[in-house]
């Protein structure tokens, strides 16, 4: 089990022992704010453990959508074997979807918070869960960079606050990285650690720092691939292909770019930026054209790549085809 040194939080053996399994009665409905990308996913693993799954979203055509994948991706379990036709339709059957977050907070016992990556976006939604949700609620935000800290001191329940960052794609990443706010009480870290365990993840326990770890260490490495893609130094291809073949990266940066969301890639960099006050984190000019023109990756069917709905050949998107690298 992984922890670090400095936690002050007591973790025990893993997997779904009696002790978590006792707790784990205390955690019966789990809402999700936020139902794209990482909100689907985050469904997926609480609805197939067991948990009464809540998915809240603004826009009702985003939660069919999150339905439909999740449908498509628990085949993918069952063709290999790893799921039943049968637990396939309950855990479908534990998932309910609302579009006012009242009713859909209004008995649960743990919120992940899912929504898009924007500190105002996410203040409004902490504000509104605390004053929305029972007391006994623990919230967690699935955010990528932006302080538990500063988040939580928008609630009145800010030691029930907490990072719970799942990784893309959730039903087979299997880290959960842990984010204690300052303020975030020992118990409420106990609870989400074992909480991750039970859903067949690997937590690790970090302190609240821009990026945390995660993306402290991956975005600059993007940022700096789509540096390297501005200046001419190499095209999509070569950069993706050194870092696979040559790092033996299972991903090449830019691809993973757009398979996470350049606006979300965006978010980051100017996060760490605007929080370390140092000018390497400065988002690369070519991401910021990106995201303004509306070039997001995977989500919107170009970023480096061009995405077909229904192909998995890897295409370099035709505005990087024509360039010369010397
Ligand atoms: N994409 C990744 O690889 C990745 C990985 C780890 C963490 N994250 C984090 O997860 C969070 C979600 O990212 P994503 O990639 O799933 O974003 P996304 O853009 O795919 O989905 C965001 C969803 O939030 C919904 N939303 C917006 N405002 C809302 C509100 N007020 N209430 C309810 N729903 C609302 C949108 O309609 C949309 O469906 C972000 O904080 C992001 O940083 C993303």
């Amino acid at each position: 089990m992984v922890q670090t040194q400095e936690s002050p939080v007591k973790i025990t053996s893993s997997g779904q022992n009696e002790k978590i399994h006792s707790m784990l009665q205390k955690v019966k409905v789990v809402t999700v704010i936020g139902s794209g990308t990482m909100g689907n996913g985050i469904c997926h693993v609480f609805a197939q453990f067991g948990f009464q799954v809540h998915m809240m979203d603004i826009k009702q055509e985003a939660m069919d959508k999150a339905i439909a994948t999740i449908s498509k991706n628990m085949d993918r379990q069952v063709a290999k074997n790893t799921l039943s036709e049968e637990a396939k339709k309950e855990a479908l059957s534990r998932i309910t979807t609302y579009t006012d977050m009242a009713s859909a907070v209004k008995d649960a016992d743990v919120v992940v918070e899912a929504a898009t990556e924007n500190i105002d976006l996410k203040i409004k939604i902490f504000q509104d869960l605390d004053r929305l949700c029972p007391a006994h609620t623990i919230l967690a935000t699935n955010t990528s960079s932006i302080s538990i800290t500063r988040i939580g001191s928008y609630t009145k329940r800010p030691g029930k606050v907490i990072g719970m960052h799942f990784m893309n794609p959730v039903p087979v990443m299997r880290l959960v990285e842990i984010i204690n706010g300052y303020a975030t009480d020992n118990e409420v870290t106990q609870l989400v650690h074992d909480l991750s365990a039970y859903l067949g993840k690997v937590p690790c326990v970090v302190g609240d720092y821009p990026g945390f770890i995660s993306n402290r260490i991956l975005m600059p490495l993007i940022n700096e691939a789509i540096l390297a893609l501005q200046e001419g130094v190499a095209g999509v291809e070569e950069i993706d292909t050194i870092m696979k073949l040559g790092m033996a990266h299972p991903m090449g940066p830019l691809q993973l770019a757009d398979f996470i969301g350049l606006d979300t890639c965006y978010s980051i960099m100017h996060v760490l930026h605007m929080g370390f006050g140092n000018q390497k984190y400065a988002p690369a000019t070519l991401l910021a054209n990106m995201v303004q023109a509306g070039y997001l990756g995977v989500k919107s069917g170009e970023g480096f790549y061009k995405y077909t709905p229904g192909s998995k050949e890897l295409v370099v998107s035709e505005r990087f085809e024509n360039k010369k690298w010397k």
